[in-house]
């Protein structure tokens, strides 16, 4: 419905734009028009200005493409969500010396001290597509816990996700692959697998399908405008399921914008942030103006702008243990007065160990909810989403603020997860405990037979 309105307004600007243009250009003719000799054919302000012929076209041209432009970028701010996708080398490296983004973070990785990890890819739900990405019909290639994965949607509207690789000789189903009705068709040799459990269902050139043709079909499920995986290293089926989010399924709340960063780190330092209170006071309290470059984020030029944090973390009681709690109070003070109706109290409640519902409410700003998701693309590289959806009521702007200027904060921890080493004994002092609670409580998530990283990829060689 959103999405109809949107494109409403950009056919209703483009349609003033044109009209516009057309209606100037009506009344600008060229100068070689035997009109003009007797002096009609111009409007008279065209005439006396001396604007007439080919420059009062071009003129007309430009002012009409500026009109057209400064109403798109209008169209933008005001009701387009945000979408702010971060490629693997864009955020949180030093590029010095002359060196491009792409080699300073290939060195980073290279240069790397891992430490002693815990194993790389906890038991878990994990984020793979946001719905509106896949279409009925429509097939995707995803990269999850260094697996390859064909995600499609069949034609009963349902999401799928396979392995990637055909069975038969290993052609990508996700490459080509067409949706036949709810199974996905190879597009090397035809066979066609079975979305609800991977099995063959029909070799085009044979007359038996073997029992034994199937590939891998991974448990997923489809909530809150989301498709996940579920993954257990022992292949057990899902003990707890990601909640549902009422105001997004009846659309009282609805999408603004998404940012998507992939980070260089093992995937337990992104949640451990909420349990590390201490480096809230120390990384986030300059305004988000200072940006996130941690070299000039603390610069005297901005440092009449703070942002204030109080924050308790923790885990919650059976039956959700595999949920935990961060509440969030945050103020601001500009020239170190405090201003108290840009408070926000937040409730960051993560849900196993990818997936945290930021949830806001205010009283002007209105209620919205950040799904923050963190899904392994290989051991030691993060995809991290963050997406918005807020009440339809309010103005778009303001969940738009919200996205960025989260993005801002984030962008800051990127730098610092990207350049790091985790270290499995920390010298903590006792105000850090919450940190040692944290791994405590993410450890459910891992079991005996959790992957462990055994080499090392040299580069970001996407
Ligand atoms: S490789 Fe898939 S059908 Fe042959
Ligand atoms: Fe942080």
């Amino acid at each position: 419905m959103e999405g109809s309105v949107s494109s409403r307004l950009v056919k209703v600007f483009a349609g003033v734009a044109i009209a516009f243009t057309a209606t100037v250009l009506m009344h600008v003719r060229d100068p070689s028009d035997v009109l003009l000799d007797s002096g009609y054919g111009y409007p008279e302000l065209w005439r006396k200005t001396g604007l007439a012929g080919a420059p009062a076209r071009a003129a007309a041209c430009i002012l009409a493409g500026a009109v057209l432009l400064a109403a798109g970028w209008l169209y933008r701010l005001l009701f387009a969500p945000l979408e702010l996708l971060r490629s693997p080398d864009e955020v949180g490296y030093v590029a010095e010396d002359g060196r491009s983004r792409a080699r300073a973070a290939n060195e980073v990785r290279r240069r790397r001290k891992t430490g002693e990890l815990p194993p790389v890819y906890p038991n878990g739900w994990y984020r793979i597509l946001d719905s509106h990405m896949l279409e009925r019909g429509d097939v995707k290639s995803v990269t999850v816990l260094g697996e390859q994965v064909a995600v499609f949607r069949g034609q009963d509207g349902k999401a799928y996700v396979l392995d990637a690789y055909c069975p038969h000789l290993g052609a990508n189903l996700a490459v080509g692959g067409r949706v036949m009705g709810n199974c996905i068709e190879c597009p090397f040799h035809g066979w066609q697998f079975r979305g609800e459990d991977g099995k063959c269902v029909r070799i085009p050139y044979a007359e038996k399908v073997p029992e034994f043709a199937k590939v891998r079909c991974w448990p997923s499920c489809e909530i809150n405008e989301q498709i996940l995986v579920w993954f257990h290293c022992d292949g057990e089926e899902p003990g707890w399921m990601v909640p549902e989010q009422k105001e997004i399924t009846n659309e009282e709340w609805v999408y603004r914008g998404r940012t998507e960063h992939f980070i260089n780190a093992h995937i337990e330092e992104i949640p451990e942030n909420a349990a590390d209170i201490a480096h809230l006071a120390h990384l986030h309290t300059p305004g988000i103006v200072s940006g996130v470059d941690l070299r000039y984020t603390n610069s005297k030029t901005w440092e009449f702008i703070r942002h204030d944090w109080k924050v308790e973390w923790n885990p919650e009681p059976e039956p959700n243990k595999h949920c935990s709690q961060m509440l969030v109070k945050h103020a601001l003070t500009v020239f170190g007065r405090h201003w108290p109706l840009l408070d926000v109290n937040v409730v960051a409640r993560q849900v196993g160990p990818g997936v945290v519902f930021l949830l806001f409410n205010h009283n002007f700003l209105g209620r919205g909810v950040i799904l923050h998701c963190v899904t392994p693309v290989e051991p030691l590289l993060q995809c991290v989403s963050h997406t918005i959806f807020y009440q339809s009521n309010i103005p778009p702007l303001v969940p738009k603020f919200i996205l960025r200027a989260e993005c801002i904060q984030f962008e800051r921890d990127v730098m610092i997860w990207n350049n790091k080493k985790y270290v499995s004994k920390p010298l903590l002092v006792k105000e850090d405990s919450a940190i040692q609670k944290h791994r405590r409580w993410y450890s459910q998530f891992y079991s005996e037979n959790s992957p462990r990283l055994r080499f090392q990829h040299d580069t970001l060689d996407f």
